[in-house]
């Protein structure tokens, strides 16, 4: 047994598992059939996902569940949220009730630009390299226009293009550092696009550049690629209300849990240990969201957590204060998110949740994503200040522990009951299943 193969892709689906059972599953009688499974009858939408990637197998499900009651700039949401972690929709749930009883969020976006670079090696007169760029920049545009002009037609396009220069890091490192406004579009293939075609003419043009050397005229192209760092593609989320107006549960007072509040996020805001939890939280929401969406949620981390860092410390992306009276609970983010192109019109579930959204433009959906996460980072602050994460968490993992028991629907009803009243833990929950099934 070899475990390895050439020419895997050009196997059929069906070829694919058997190889893989044979050689990973051998003594396995359900891994076949457990993979199959997950097929969906619809061979239409099968084949539809089976096209998203290479090599697929089967489809890995992960629950799509709704956020309701969120109320954004005076409009009424219904969240859709893509997450396999128990408490996150619940959690959100009530932040989006909690806020609506009190003027619900208030959101802005900041800016939208994206960013793009081609990073290229250039050994001579840095002077001469700046006459260059500047006889050149104006072409570089010009001869994007086949890329950019539907791009322009509706308002958006190549913002600026600079040249950077990056020999202070690396001997003969410099960049086209490029600027872009891609409205609804995420804008990953319009941008690179453009940039490889600025790379090109960079390379062609610096051969027939008559004040370089010939070693100057050849500029290598390292590469030519977008960046997932956006700090100007900013959106602020708010909510805020009277201290008083703050009521949580009888065991503390509003003033109390305003104070304990803002003393954790200042905590996160000194201290990366929690920082990364405390942000860890708030991407349970986004993440959620941004994967329902059909957007890239890898990119948005990046991004995100390079934010977080960017006065050379990572910190909390929230931040609260009580003024004159008035708690007041925000973020600000970088989002590059779309809401054409990509996954939008081609997954039939993400489709759905941009219906459900009321089919929002990417700036609108920047600030429903934001809400997702404010809203996140309130109701963990909210429980870890007052209960304690566990008691919710525990309620909700307690389904979970009764499925690994295979408990019956009758069953879930009685022990649901009872650790109504119960403290939630694993030996717990298996010493009541045992008891009734006794
Ligand atoms: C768990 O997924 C997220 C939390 O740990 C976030 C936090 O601690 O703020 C509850």
């Amino acid at each position: 047994m070899t475990k390895t193969i050439t020419g895997f892709s050009k196997l059929s689906k069906s070829e694919k598992i058997d190889w893989l059972v044979s050689n990973y599953f051998p003594n396995s009688q359900s891994a076949k059939t457990l993979l199959k499974q997950y097929w969906n009858a619809d061979k239409k939408l099968q084949q539809l996902h089976d096209e998203f990637i290479e090599n697929t197998i089967t489809n890995y499900y992960l629950p799509l569940g709704i956020a309701p009651n969120f109320l954004i700039n005076n409009k009424i949401y219904a969240i859709p949220m893509a997450i396999e972690e128990s408490s996150v929709v619940a959690a959100a749930s009530k932040a989006a009730k909690f806020w609506f009883d009190r003027g619900g969020f208030k959101t802005t976006v900041i800016s939208t630009q994206k960013i793009g670079q081609v990073h290229f090696m250039y050994h001579g007169d840095s002077g001469k390299l700046k006459t260059f760029f500047t006889n050149l920049k104006a072409k570089l545009i010009e001869e994007a226009k086949p890329i950019t002009k539907n791009m322009e037609k509706r308002g958006g396009g190549i913002l600026d293009i600079e040249l950077r220069d990056k020999t202070q890091d690396i001997n003969g490192y410099y960049q086209l550092h490029a600027t872009f406004e891609t409205l609804d579009a995420m804008g990953a293939n319009f941008i690179n696009s453009c940039l490889e075609q600025f790379a090109k003419i960079l390379k062609e043009d610096a051969q027939h550049f008559d004040l370089f050397s010939s070693e100057e005229k050849d500029i290598q192209i390292i590469m030519s690629i977008l960046s997932n760092y956006v700090p100007d593609c900013l959106v602020r989320a708010e909510v805020s209300c009277k201290v008083e107006e703050l009521t949580e549960n009888s065991n503390i007072s509003a003033q109390e849990f305003a104070e304990k509040f803002i003393q954790a996020v200042a905590i996160a805001e000194v201290e990366p240990f929690r920082a990364v939890t405390h942000n860890k939280g708030i991407m349970n929401g986004i993440d959620a969201v941004v994967l329902a969406t059909g957007n890239d949620f890898r990119a948005v981390e990046a991004g995100v957590h390079a934010y977080a860092s960017r006065h050379g410390k990572y910190r909390s992306l929230t931040h609260a204060k009580i003024e004159d009276g008035v708690f007041t609970f925000w973020m600000e983010i970088p989002l590059a998110l779309g809401t054409v192109g990509g996954l939008t019109k081609l997954h039939p579930l993400v489709k759905l949740a941009l219906e459900l959204l009321g089919e929002p433009s990417a700036r609108e959906l920047m600030q429903i994503v934001a809400v997702a996460g404010l809203a996140q980072n309130f109701g963990a602050l909210r429980s870890l200040t007052t209960t304690g994460i566990q008691e919710g968490h525990m309620k909700m993992h307690l389904m979970n522990i009764l499925n690994q028991f295979e408990a019956t629907s009758g069953e879930k009803i009685k022990l649901i009951e009872h650790f109504k009243n119960n403290t939630v833990t694993h030996s717990a929950v298996v010493e009541e299943i045992e008891k009734l099934r006794r």
